[in-house]
């Protein structure tokens, strides 16, 4: 069985203070939420108070990136070092970050096996663009992505995958949950081809992209899609609350 998660990434959103309060408005009714691993993935300038904050909690802290070397002189890079003092989990390869960081598939590969170095779980995210998705190359792009952000990585136990297709992300435009969940299925075929069956079932993916209170049930009603990295409503602590609560009460029923 494979635990649903549900992850906020607030991406470049709220200051500490703002942070600190959102936090502290889902805090209590999170909690009480069984079944479902919850973590909020602030900006990196409120990872350590949000940490102390949550400290005896069982929701957990991601970083939204981080940088592949170690230490040294990359002025204004965060190293894997750093985050795994804070973080159980990051997010590496966000299509934000390809588009307009310009991280290549190469990139996103050193910054996952940096991760795993380091023992921090990536959220690792991969996903068409429009013109790809109406062109059909849905399947060849994903199998790509998986292919290039992994070469090398001989165990993937524990890492998550987050399909977020790029034309559903911040649109309000969603993937169905038939869509996604057909794409899920061809990603955990490939991780089955590269790492085994045995692998391939344990994996947790996600699906990303626009996901609401009013689409989750959807989502989370698909057997392959493992939960939800949830981007615009995991900046409010209520339509949070409820995405984790329904996927809780839809997992927990199979
Ligand atoms: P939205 O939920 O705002 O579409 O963002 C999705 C996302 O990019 C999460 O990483």
């Amino acid at each position: 069985m494979r635990t649903p998660l549900i992850a906020g990434n607030w991406k470049m959103n709220t200051t500490v203070d703002e942070a600190l309060e959102l936090v502290r408005a889902m805090k209590d009714e999170l909690e009480k939420i069984a079944e479902v691993e919850k973590v909020v993935c602030p900006p990196f300038v409120s990872l350590a108070p949000v940490k102390e904050l949550l400290s005896g909690s069982a929701i957990k802290l991601g970083a939204q990136n981080l940088f592949f070397a170690e230490k040294g002189a990359y002025t204004g890079e965060i190293s894997p070092l750093m985050v795994a003092d804070l973080c159980e989990y990051v997010i590496i390869g966000h299509s934000e970050r390809r588009q307009y960081f310009h991280e290549t598939g190469d990139v996103v590969n050193k910054k996952i096996v940096a991760a795993l170095q380091a023992d921090i779980i990536p959220i690792m995210c991969i996903g068409e663009s429009l013109e790809e998705n109406e062109r059909e190359k849905t399947k060849s792009v994903v199998s790509e992505q998986v292919r290039a952000a992994l070469a090398g990585v001989k165990s993937v136990s524990g890492l998550v995958i987050a399909y977020e297709p790029v034309w559903a992300i911040g649109t309000g435009k969603s993937a169905t949950g038939e869509q996604a969940g057909e794409t899920i299925a061809f990603i955990r075929h490939n991780i089955a081809d590269l790492y085994g069956e045995g692998t391939a079932r344990e994996m947790r993916i996600l699906y990303g992209g626009s996901v609401s209170s009013a689409n989750a049930a959807e989502f989370m009603q698909q057997p392959e899609i493992d939960g939800a990295l949830v981007g615009g409503a995991s900046l409010k602590a209520g339509e949070f609350i409820n995405i984790v609560s329904q996927a809780s009460a839809i997992k927990s029923r199979k």
